[in-house]
This record gives structure tokens, C-alpha cells and sequence, in this order.
């Protein structure tokens, strides 16, 4: 298990730019000694990096894999809760069941792979090492379970402001209508307040195999180029937090979710644990709910699945 904040993170950190970095002035600046220093620079080469040493001169970073270790992700965040501690597994049965177990408000945590991904409704969800499978950990201070939808809303905007993505009703990421991410919400709540929430995210980075045969697609399949995990990790953190702010502070951005949402105008049919109904999306309520009116009827939908049937113009 890879964390950060580490030794080995900070050492990366003042590598990080490329330039000549002397060994023992580092380590007399990080007030460790000059063996700790060589043992995370060999540390850092055995996960991947490329690193020149010179004797009496210093070290260098040449190349770094395309990794989210914690360091590559922590590097790039514009955040002051989300990420404080981050976490990398090369393999996890599923990182919700891990980011429980770190447990701290802020925590998040990335597997390269998971053996045992989770899906809404039950499903499975796999990935590979090309693409990210992250958790994050919150404590929403004032949020009745049952706007639980809406922290999951935001994560879905947060990855549709961070990709270029457009939103499904509830949280599914769409890039040129076939879906790039999804997001899993567990909670735990108390005496009708919620304690903890868990937030998983999974997005189709660099892998190109099979997804198109499932109506997927991936950020390289639709955008041709191959994408920086940390990056995009980092990118979908930095979108979220002001988002949560927005959303624990009062209303939370729903203009901006209803502006983001693919599914509005669209005919849909709705899959929800007690029926299954066709009708038009008309608008998302103040708790994340969808407004659907069907026969006449205008109905709610907390929880559920959507399946957009073709473009409306009803209004
Ligand atoms: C869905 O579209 O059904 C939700 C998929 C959520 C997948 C992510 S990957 C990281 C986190 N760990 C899991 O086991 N699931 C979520």
C-alpha cells in the first residue's frame, strides 16, 4: 500500500519538475538522513521511475509511470479536504471497502485494479490498469440520507466538468452518448443523519478492449489520445470540492446538474425498485429526484435506473 503524505511522495515531489537535485541537501532540508533519502529514490525506481543519479552531484527524474500514485494525484490538487490522505493499492477487492476501513473524512483511494468492483443496483463494475477506480470518503456535517442522491449527482458533474461529459439521470458520465463513468454511493447514517458517506468512481481511461461492444466508450477512444491518470483523478477532486461546499452550504448546484443532464426532454423509461414506466424526462427536484411525467401523471424518482429511449421534443 502507497500513501501520501510519505517520505517517498515528498522526494518525488522535489524531483518532480525534472531539475538536478542534490541528495544530501535534500535530506538535510527534509531533516532526514541522506539513507532515507537514497532508500525512497530506490524505492521510487523499483514502482517505475526513471532516475539518473550522479555521485556528489544528485538525482534527477527522468520519466514517471502513468500511475495515480498518491503523489502524482496529491501533486496536482487545488483541494483543502479531498485528498488529505490518499491511498493507492496495486490490487483491491473493491476500494469502497478500503476507503471504509482509512475511514478519515477526505480520504481517498485508488486500486490500479479491483477484484471485486461494485456497480449500482447490484452490478459488477470492471476496469483495468489503464483506467481509475478511485473512493473517496465524506462527512457531510447536515445532509439527510435521503439527498443521498445529490452528493452522487455532484460526483457525476464533478467527472462531467473534469471529462467534457454530459450526465445520465442518475449518475452515469456519457461522452458522445455511450457511457465513460459511473459513480457508487454508500452511506452510513444515524438518527436520520448521514455520518459518512462513500464516494466510488470509475472512468474508462486508456482502455480501448470491449467497451464499445457494451455501448461504452473510453477518454481515449473518444478523444484519440492517451490520457494522465492523476491528472484526471486530480481534475474530478479539484471539480468536486467546491461542489460539495456549494452543496452542504444550502441548495447545492442544481442549475448546474439540470444544465449537465442528458436526460431532461428525453423519453425514458424508468427501472426504479417498485415499477418500471416509460415517459419524458422533465426535471431534476430540489433532493436529486427525477420528475417524470407519464400518462398524464407526473411522477418522482428517488432511486433507480433510466434507459433514454430517443430524443422528445414535449416540453
Ligand atoms: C455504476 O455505474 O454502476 C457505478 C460504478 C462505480 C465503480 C466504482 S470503481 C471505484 C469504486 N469501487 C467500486 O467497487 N465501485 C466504484
Amino acid at each position: 500500500m502507497l500513501t501520501y503524505p510519505s517520505l517517498i511522495g515528498d522526494v518525488w515531489l522535489k524531483l518532480s519538475d525534472g531539475g538536478l537535485v542534490n541528495g544530501e541537501g535534500l535530506a538535510r532540508e527534509m531533516g532526514v538522513s541522506k539513507v532515507a533519502i537514497w532508500k525512497a529514490v530506490d524505492k521510487l525506481r523499483s514502482l517505475g521511475y526513471s532516475i539518473e543519479s550522479a555521485k556528489g552531484v544528485g538525482y534527477r527524474l527522468v520519466s514517471s509511470p502513468n500511475i495515480p500514485h498518491p503523489w502524482q494525484v496529491a501533486k496536482r490538487l487545488e483541494t483543502r479536504m479531498l485528498g488529505s490522505t490518499i491511498v493507492f493499492l496495486d490490487i483491491a477487492p473493491s476500494t469502497q471497502d478500503i476507503v471504509k476501513r482509512v475511514g478519515k473524512a477526505g480520504a481517498v483511494v485508488f486500486a490500479g485494479r479491483q477484484e471485486k468492483g461494485r456497480g449500482r443496483l447490484g452490478r459488477a463494475w470492471f476496469s483495468t490498469e489503464k483506467d481509475l477506480a478511485f473512493s473517496l470518503s465524506l462527512e457531510p456535517p447536515n445532509i439527510p440520507p435521503y439527498k443521498m442522491g445529490l452528493l452522487s449527482l455532484i460526483a457525476g458533474l464533478a467527472v462531467c466538468k473534469a471529462v467534457g461529459g454530459r450526465l445520465k439521470w442518475p449518475n452515469d458520465v456519457l461522452l458522445g452518448g455511450r457511457k465513460v463513468s459511473g459513480v457508487l454511493i454508500e452511506g452510513e447514517a444515524q438518527h436520520d443523519k448521514l455520518e459518512r458517506v462513500y464516494v466510488g468512481i470509475g472512468i474508462n481511461v486508456n482502455s480501448t478492449e470491449g467497451l464499445e461492444e457494451l455501448g461504452a466508450t473510453s477518454l481515449k477512444l473518444h478523444y484519440s489520445t492517451e490520457f494522465n491518470l492523476a491528472e484526471v483523478a486530480a481534475r474530478v477532486l479539484n471539480n468536486l470540492e467546491p461542489l460539495y461546499i456549494s452543496l452542504i452550504g444550502g441548495r447545492g448546484p442544481i442549475d448546474e446538474i439540470k444544465g449537465a443532464m442528458d436526460t431532461l426532454g428525453k423519453r425514458v423509461k424508468v427501472i426504479s425498485f417498485s415499477e418500471e414506466f416509460e415517459g419524458v424526462a422533465k426535471d431534476i427536484d430540489e433532493d436529486g429526484s427525477l420528475i417524470v411525467e407519464s400518462g398524464g401523471e407526473v411522477k418522482r424518482v428517488l432511486a433507480g435506473d433510466v434507459i433514454h429511449l430517443r430524443t422528445c421534443n414535449a416540453n
